[in-house]
């Protein structure tokens, strides 16, 4: 079976590899290589506007990308390797397309081993958006992301199940105060806990963070959020006691596991076909922003 070492072979030859990291699968390029990074936007369909996260293997590597402050330091520190993404102003090694054109960096050193074997074996930046097509759930299993993007890449990677399920959170450090561009498994409440309030995304963000706005992370059927029962020929998916047991984001209403299950959920509800998929409420707190934040982009409702 194929490993980190073939892996990094062929990322080097400017192919695309099925990368496991602990929030999504990852569909993997040489950051460097534009022509490897145009394979990644083809075989999702994503639109090239729409920038790419570098993934490297630590923070030094980090400070070799982008321009990292003080603010920048005390995240990494404190949270790499993990689920957070840092946006800061570029500086050298990655193409311009993968950051669709623009002046800053989207960086993150994940945690996984396969996917830091990798990194380490291949020993520069590698671009890596969420598996999927663009729009539909990311990938948090090797069969869904086989089945996703499989096909354009020379190589993929099994890291088995993805254990935070939901991608990485998204931390603006550009001119002016922090901002948060997506929620994620490393809450507001923790970042605050590092550099102070975070303030809301403003319309600049949105230009560049694009994926914050397009109906994002969608089965097939619509999804109707806040549900308390199934219409008939709706699909329901549960949370805590509100629902069935057999389609539940967590039975016991424990929101790291809710994060784990909720794409993988969204894929098995829509094979049913139903007319629709009810979803039942889930607090806000703490990963329950995260977790809601993809609810309303799957449902269409963003903002
Ligand atoms: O957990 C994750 O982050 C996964 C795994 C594979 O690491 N990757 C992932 O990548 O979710 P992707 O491409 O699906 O999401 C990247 C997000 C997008 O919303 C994009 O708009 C934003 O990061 N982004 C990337 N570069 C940016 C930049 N320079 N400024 C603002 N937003 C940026
Ligand atoms: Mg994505």
């Amino acid at each position: 079976m194929a490993g980190p070492a073939e892996a990094a072979a062929a990322l080097a030859d400017g192919a695309l590899v099925i990368l496991p990291t602990e929030t999504v699968y990852g569909l993997a390029a040489d950051a460097a290589n534009g022509e490897a990074v145009a394979k990644i936007f083809a075989a999702k369909g994503r639109p090239r506007f729409n920038p790419l996260i570098a993934h490297v293997a630590d923070l030094a590597a980090a400070e070799a990308i982008a321009e990292l402050d003080e603010r920048a330091l005390a995240l990494g520190g404190g949270f790499w390797p993990g689920p957070l993404t840092i946006v800061a102003p570029f500086k050298a090694g990655v193409s311009d397309l993968a950051r669709a054109g623009l002046d800053s960096v989207a960086v993150r050193v994940p945690a996984h081993p396969l996917a830091r074997a990798v990194l380490a074996a291949f020993g520069g930046p590698v671009a890596a958006p969420s598996a999927n097509r663009s729009g539909r759930p990311s990938p948090t299993t090797f069969a869904a992301a086989l089945e996703e993007t499989g096909d354009a890449a020379a190589l993929a990677l099994d890291g088995g199940a993805c254990e935070v399920g939901l991608e990485s959170t998204v931390v603006s450090l550009l001119d002016g105060p922090p901002r948060l561009l997506r929620p994620g498994a490393v809450t507001r409440g923790q970042i605050e806990a590092l550099i102070g309030p975070l303030a809301e995304a403003d319309t600049e963000d949105a230009h560049r963070s694009p994926g914050r706005l397009a109906r994002h992370y969608a089965p097939a059927a619509p999804l109707r959020l806040d549900a308390t029962e199934a219409a008939p020929g709706e699909a329901f998916i549960g949370f805590g006691r509100v629902g069935p047991a057999e389609l539940n984001l967590s039975r016991k209403g424990d929101l790291a596991e809710a994060a784990a299950r909720l794409f993988g959920r969204l894929r098995e509800a829509d094979a049913l076909a139903p007319a629709a998929i009810a979803v039942a409420p889930v607090p806000d707190e703490g990963l329950g922003e995260a977790i809601n934040d993809r609810l309303r982009r799957a449902a269409g409702f963003v903002g």
